[in-house]
Order: C-alpha cells, then structure tokens, then sequence
C-alpha cells in the first residue's frame, strides 16, 4: 500500500465521519428490529395487534436496516475513507460526497416510514417503491461519479486491490437496482413489476444473489483487503492472488442466482447452471479468506492483544464458512433438505452477522481514533467485551438455526408406510420454538455488544483531541 502518514493531503474525513456514526445506530436500531421480530416467532403477541409492528412488515424494515442502513453506511464511510488514502488525495467532490450522504439517509428514512406502513414492491431486497427508487439511483450514481473520480485524480501510480473489489461493488449493485427496479407505477405508492411469472424471478434472483454477492462481498471484501494489513501492519498475503481472487470472484457470482429457484417452474438447465457456478464459487471465496487470513503470517501473536484485529480475523472465518456451506446448499438435492427452513436463515446470519457486521464493526473501530484525532479507543477491554457478546451470540443464532433447519427439513419429509405425511406443520413449528428463544439469546448479546460500542465511541469523541489523522497505536507497529 504505497501510502505515507505524515504530510497527508487535506482528506474530506467529514463524510467519512458522517456514515461511520450512522453505522453505529442504523446498526443498533437495524439490529434490535431482528431480535424483535426474533422474539415474535415465539412470542406473536409481541405484534401488540398493531398492524405496522406485525411480523411481515418488519422483517422487510430489519433486512432493509441491516443491509443498506447498517451495511451500506459502512461501506461509504470505508470506501470514501480508502479511495482517499490510497490514492493520496482528498475526494473528488464534497458537494457530491454530502448528496450521498444526506440522499442515503433519505432513502432510509422514507424506508422506515413506508415499510410499516405495509407500502411495498414486494422483491425481497427491493422492497421499496418507485420514487425511493428513483432517489437510490441518483445517489448511486453521484457516488460512483465520487469515487471514481478520485481514482482518476490520484497521485499514486496504481490502483489498490480494495478499490478494485469496491468498484465492482458500485457499478454492479447500479445495474442490479436498475434492472430489477423497472416497474410500471400505478400510483405514487404502488406499482407492479415490469417482469412476469418465471422471468419476475429469475430477474429477482439475479438481482438477490448478487446483491449478497456484490453488495454483501465484494464490498466487504475490499473493506478487509485495507483494514486487515492496516491492522495487522503486514502488507496482503499474496497481492497476485488478490487479483486472480478479484476476476474469478466477479466472473462468477453472476451466474448462481438460480440457486434460490430449485425445483420451481424455472427451466431445469438454468437451476442446474446455477448450482454449477456455485459449486465452483467456493474456490475464489476461500482464495480471498486464505488470502486474508494469512496476511496475520508472522503477526499471529497480535490476536492475543487486540480485539480488532480478532473482529476482523473471526470475520474471515465466517465468511469461509458461509461460502463453505453455501456452494453445498446449492446442490439440488441438498437444496431439496433445506429450502423453506430455518438452515437457510442460519446460513444468511453466519454470512450477515459473523462475516459482514464483524468486518464493519472491526474497521469502525480502526476507523473512529483516527477520525476523531485520539491514539485508540476509549477502552481495549470494552472492545474485547464486544467481539465475546458478539461471537457468542453470532454461535448462538446459527447454531440454534441450523438444528431448527435440519429438523424442520427431517420432519417435513417424513411419511408414514401408507405415504401420508408423518407430522403437521404445526408439529414441526413447536419443535422450533426452542431454537427460537435460542436464537433470540444470540440476537440480545449482540445487540448488547452494539451498545457497548455505542458507548465507547461516545467516550473516544469526547476526549481531548490528539493530532488529527494518526493511525491507531494498534496499527502503528
Ligand atoms: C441481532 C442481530 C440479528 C437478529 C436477532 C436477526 C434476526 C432475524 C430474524 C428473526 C429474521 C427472520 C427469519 C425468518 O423469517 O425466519 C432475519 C432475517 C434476515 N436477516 Fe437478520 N438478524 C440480525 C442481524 C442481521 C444482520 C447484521 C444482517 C445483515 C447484515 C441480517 C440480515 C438478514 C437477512 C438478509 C434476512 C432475511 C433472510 C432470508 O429471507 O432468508 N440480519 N433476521
Ligand atoms: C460461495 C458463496 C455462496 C453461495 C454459493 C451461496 C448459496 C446460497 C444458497 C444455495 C442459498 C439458499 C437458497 C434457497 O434455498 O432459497 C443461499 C441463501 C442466502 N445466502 Fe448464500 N451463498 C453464498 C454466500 C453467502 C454470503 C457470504 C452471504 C452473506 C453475506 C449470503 C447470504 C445469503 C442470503 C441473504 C440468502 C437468503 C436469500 C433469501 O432467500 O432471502 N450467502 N445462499
């Protein structure tokens, strides 16, 4: 990383000040909404028989939370924050910079009032309607112009591999939103999808899979491929695998959306194309984790010490995990155990949890002292409390997920020798309710630990400033 700390140009570190924050609390609110609705699966009259707080209205509100609250406002804080320091200059633009930051918590906002209120386009992920969606392409594309625009003003020679992986993140996530977006409006609240029957959802799962796959990876991915040598104060592993991992990873991604349309009116050859290319996605995805992980070579003393660099380490393991057991749910007839059950639920958690919200909160924590000119955190021992709520709840959830999903799965197919079914459904929920209340344990310690953050972070900004810009002692070695 061909990067210098002292003399630094005048980076625009508001921006990056800005989205880190709002991480924190789209974290906690987008956070405490799963473990709300967690606690309803078990508890229906946690609804209050208020039609906006009822299951189906804010499960939609907590993935959109998580994802593009939570996941989204770290992803521009970092790759504003890396764009600048890797291509030693300040953003291209802040006019452009404050747009995307203003326009995105519109976005959220107007998603927190329509969600509730039962308005929707009713795609998974693209639940928003029409005029949001509108919004979300300006500042999509304001933020590409940004970006961008500051690789071609850098003043470094070449161009970082954690910028190449947030590029194909931005302009692919462009394309997705726009493609699946394309609906007839009916009205200002409503419209209905320019698509239909199988092509509706093979478009929806085009854009569903990529949007774990660019907006929940590759984004990610370029998070960790700075913070991780940043934190570690060791360059990459293998800058050539990155690349080999950068190509491979985007080339492929592409094709697996059929995974989620097993057995449905899809065409047979375009799920068993889809369950190919995932199979084959496990090898890039362990190329970038191996890569990762193995940038701590001749550092691996230093996760003794700091929690940081253990939030971003375990992080790489449940992002080997999830791409470990993803590929295998995408054969068919694994598929055929799982689709419909709580293993997918486990499976989507070990991802979202355990890789993107361990790697974000890791590089927050890398992020805030040097944003807010101190040395370090507030308190080391506060972080490490954090990164134990975190990784034992993270366990907690998948685990209790899985055996719910595997029974759930077991049970549904079982059939009695003269071929009527074994149990009811609603057998098989009571025996879910367990893993539920499990799960729900999971979901307090790591919204216990989000506040714990809240609360050092708080502390961090209110001490007497240090020299602005500094890497953290932590990164300093
Ligand atoms: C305290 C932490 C969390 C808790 C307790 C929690 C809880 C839940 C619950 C109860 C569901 C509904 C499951 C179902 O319908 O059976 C859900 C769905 C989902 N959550 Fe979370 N969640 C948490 C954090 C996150 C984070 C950080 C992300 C993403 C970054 C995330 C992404 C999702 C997604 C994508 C779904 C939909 C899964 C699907 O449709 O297959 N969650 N969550
Ligand atoms: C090699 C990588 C991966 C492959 C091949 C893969 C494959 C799969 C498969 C087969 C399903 C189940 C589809 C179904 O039965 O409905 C699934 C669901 C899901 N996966 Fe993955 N996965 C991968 C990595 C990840 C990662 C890293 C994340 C999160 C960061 C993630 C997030 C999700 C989500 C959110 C769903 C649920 C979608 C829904 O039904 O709402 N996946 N994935």
């Amino acid at each position: 990383m061909s990067e210098i700390s002292q003399a630094q140009p005048d980076y625009n570190y508001k921006v990056v000040r800005q989205f880190t924050i709002m991480t924190i609390v789209w974290g906690i609110i987008g956070m405490s909404l799963g473990v709300l609705i967690a606690a309803q699966l078990f508890a229906p009259a946690l609804n209050f028989d208020i039609p906006w707080l009822t299951y189906s209205r804010l499960r939609p509100l907590h993935t959109n939370a998580v994802i593009f609250a939570f996941g989204g406002c770290a992803l521009f804080a970092t790759s504003y924050y890396i764009v600048q320091r890797t291509s030693q200059v300040r953003l291209f633009s802040d006019k452009l910079a404050s747009f995307t930051f203003w326009g995105w918590q519109a976005v959220i906002v107007a998603a927190v009032i329509t969600l509730p209120l039962g308005i929707t386009g009713s795609k998974e992920y693209a639940e928003l309607e029409w005029p949001i969606d509108i919004l979300i392409t300006l500042v999509w594309v304001a933020y590409i112009i940004n970006f961008f625009g500051t690789l071609v003003i850098r003043k470094t020679s070449h161009i970082y591999v954690a910028n190449w992986f947030l590029g194909a993140f931005m302009l692919t996530v462009a394309v997705l939103h726009i493609g699946n977006s394309m609906a007839i409006p009916l009205s200002f609240t409503k419209s209905y999808s320019l698509y239909a029957g199988a092509v509706d959802a093979m478009m929806q799962w085009w854009y569903g899979h990529n949007a774990v796959g660019f907006f929940l990876t590759a984004g990610f991915l370029g998070m960790m491929y700075y913070f991780v040598p940043k934190q570690a104060g060791r360059p990459v592993y293998s800058y050539r695998l990155s690349i080999v991992h950068f190509w491979a990873l985007i080339s492929l991604y592409i094709w697996a959306g059929p995974h989620h349309l097993h057995y449905t009116a899809l065409p047979d050859w375009t799920q068993s194309l889809g369950m190919v290319m995932s199979v084959i996605l496990f090898v890039p995805s362990w190329g970038g984790m191996i890569n990762g992980i193995m940038t701590l070579s001749g550092a691996w003393h230093k996760l003794r010490t700091d929690p940081v660099l253990r939030f971003l380490i375990v992080s790489l393991s449940f992002y080997g995990m999830s791409t470990f057991e993803g590929p295998m749910m995408a054969i068919k007839t694994v598929n055929a155990l799982s689709h419909y059950t709580d293993w997918t639920i486990g499976h989507v958690h070990s991802g979202a949890l355990g890789w993107v919200a361990m790697v974000s909160i890791g590089s927050v924590y890398h992020l805030i002292p040097v944003l807010f000119a101190q040395r370090s955190m507030y308190s080391t021992k506060l972080i490490n409390v954090h990164f134990w709520l975190t990784t034992i709840g993270v366990v907690l959830y998948i685990v209790a997920m899985w055996m719910s999903g595997v029974l759930q799965g077991l049970m549904w197919r079982a059939v009695n020798a003269d071929g009527t079914l074994t149990y009811s459904f609603v057998e098989s929920l009571e025996a879910s309710k367990p893993f539920y209340v499990v799960r729900f344990i999971g979901g307090v310690f790591v919204v216990a630990g989000m506040l714990i953050m809240a609360y050092n972070t708080y502390m961090t900004i209110r001490a007497p400033k240090h020299s602005l810009g500094e890497e953290p002692a932590s990164a300093a070695a």
